[in-house]
């Protein structure tokens, strides 16, 4: 079995009493969701009804279908669209990182000018900038593209890109939307581990993923297909739908065809 989630109250589309308040913890930090759902103008439910507390040292995958509203939850954390029902409440959240699912950046500039850019702005010197960023860089597999321009990047290495700049931020909240759609299956062992590190570091890392193997890597999962309305508003790849009932029971979730608790977490 899995062991029983360490922060209370993950269970997505919960109806029970209300929950208490999320602990922020010593950092005072969390994000407190309850009843959220959402709809866009003339569409049906995406998701209703989620009750979640997020805490640093979290990585919390977001799964379900294409379509289900995995995205649109990410954008509902990052403050930039309010949820059609429900609250959101973040507490000590001074900076949010949003790595897209399709990233981009400036076309002529190098990889390592765009790391380099958000320590620069912390008030870093040009060389304290770039040893923070190789180091960054070279979490996520990017050492040799360093030097190389933007637009001469594969999509994966730019997304990537926008993980270690993102991290280079240093965020209490990083959303990540999947970054391991376009990776090789050793590139994603790496990000999942980095991201894993990231939060145990203290940031509250929250990825929207199809990918079984980042879904394990995950310390807890929401999963949208078992929010009411998913299940009629996704189209249902078959990837998330047979762990529905687990992620209801709350807690990780095993990847479909995966062991019961196959270690991959971080
Ligand atoms: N601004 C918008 N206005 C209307 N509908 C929208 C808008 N943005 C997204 N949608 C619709 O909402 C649904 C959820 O979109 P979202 O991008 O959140 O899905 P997703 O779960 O991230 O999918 P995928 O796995 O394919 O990335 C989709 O059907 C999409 O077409
Ligand atoms: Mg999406």
């Amino acid at each position: 079995m899995t062991e029983p989630p360490a922060t209370p109250d993950p269970v997505p589309g919960r109806t029970g009493p209300a929950a208490p308040p999320a602990d922020p913890g010593p950092a005072g930090v969390s994000v407190r969701a309850r009843g959220l759902g959402h709809r866009f103008s003339g569409t049906a439910d995406l998701f209703t009804g989620l009750d979640f507390d997020l805490l640093p040292g979290e990585v919390v995958g977001v799964c379900g279908p294409s379509g289900c509203g995995k995205s649109t939850l990410l954008s509902i954390l990052a403050g930039w669209l309010p949820p059609h029902t429900g609250t959101l409440e973040t507490t000590g959240i001074e900076r949010t990182g949003w790595v897209f699912q399709n990233p981009f950046g400036v076309p002529g500039r190098t990889a390592l000018d765009h790391v380099v850019l958000p320590l620069l702005a912390k008030g870093l010197d040009r060389a304290g900038a770039e040893t923070l960023a190789g180091t960054a860089m070279a979490d996520f597999r990017l050492e040799a593209v360093r030097d190389r321009p933007f637009r001469e990047l594969s999509g994966g290495e730019a997304q990537r890109l926008m993980l270690a700049r993102a991290v280079c931020s240093a965020p209490d909240l990083l959303l990540v939307d999947e970054p391991t759609a376009q990776l090789d299956l050793r590139t994603a062992g790496t990000v999942n581990r980095t991201l894993g590190a990231i939060a145990r570091a203290g940031t509250i890392v929250v990825i929207a993923t199809h990918d079984p193997h980042t879904r394990e890597a995950c310390t807890r999962v929401l999963d949208l297909a078992v929010a009411a309305g998913a299940s009629s508003g996704g189209e249902d790849d078959g990837e998330d739908g047979g762990a529905a009932g687990a992620a209801a029971a709350g807690g990780r979730t095993p990847a479909p065809g995966a062991p019961p608790d196959g270690g991959a977490a971080p």
